[in-house]
């Protein structure tokens, strides 16, 4: 059985206040919850407070980026795995398609991440996900393997059974354009089966697979009931605790 995730992508949304605020919101709505497991990705200037604050409940901290060096030294402006770990978080969002359009990720750097997450005992939630030019090309498949595969390139059976995947079709983030359960079922069964080829089925049958993109309270549950959907990974409707918890709980 493959535990239910639901993590919040705050972007760069929230200054410090606010993530306070609405971490501390979300701990008193889902304290309760034990169905899925729980994760919100703060701002880095937030990390370390968020983490602190939510010590000892049942929502886990994501970052949302990483460096692609392992090792400390003169790299202005970029912030470690290791740094990452070192404030309490537990897992950091790697590739995503925001990050791919707008700042220069390749599969290249999001492998060497998401090695370096691994490197210090971090989850790496690694995004995928074409875009709508592809999609309309019948090029959706072909895009989300080669992804796939060189996002993970490299990595052992047991790397694997400590990463998660987050399919993110880049029409449907922010656009209020939801992939129907249908859809997203469809690409989530061609990624597992290509889980499968590369490192095995059992591997592929552990691994969870986050659906993303205008996730909300009344589309969740009907993606959730697909097979191949194990949670979500929400951005606009995770800025609010209120209606991320309605996510959390769709149950
Ligand atoms: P939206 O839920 O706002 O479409 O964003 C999805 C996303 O990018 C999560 O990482």
């Amino acid at each position: 059985m493959r535990k239910p995730i639901i993590a919040g992508n705050w972007k760069m949304y929230k200054l410090l206040g606010e993530s306070i605020e609405t971490a501390l919101a979300l701990k008193s709505l889902v304290a309760n919850t034990n169905h899925c497991e729980i994760i919100i990705a703060p701002v880095f200037t937030a990390l370390k407070t968020v983490c602190d604050r939510l010590e000892g409940s049942n929502i886990k901290v994501a970052a949302q980026n990483c460096s692609t060096e392992q090792k400390h030294g003169a790299h202005t402006g970029e912030v470690s795995a290791e740094m990452i770990k070192d404030v309490g978080a537990s897992h950091i969002i790697i590739g995503h398609s925001e990050r791919r359009q707008f700042y220069g990720e390749t599969n290249e750097s999001v492998n060497l991440k998401t090695k370096a997450c691994l490197l210090f005992d971090l989850t790496a939630i690694v995004c995928i996900g074409e875009m709508l030019a592809e999609r309309e090309a019948g090029n959706a498949e072909n895009v989300v393997k080669s992804q796939l595969i060189g996002a993970l390139e490299g990595l052992t059976v047991t790397d694997m059974k400590r990463i998660i995947i987050a399919y993110e079709p880049v029409w449907a983030i922010g656009t209020g354009k939801t992939a129907t359960p249908e859809q997203a079922q469809e690409m989530h069964a061609f990624i597992r089966q290509t889980l499968s080829e590369m490192n095995g089925k059992e591997v592929s049958e552990t691994i969870r697979i986050l659906y993303g993109g205008s996730v909300k309270p009344d589309n969740i549950e009907s993606l959730m009931k697909q097979t191949d959907i194990d949670g979500a990974l929400v951005g606009g409707a995770s800025l609010e605790a209120e209606s991320f918890s309605k996510i959390v709980n769709y149950k």
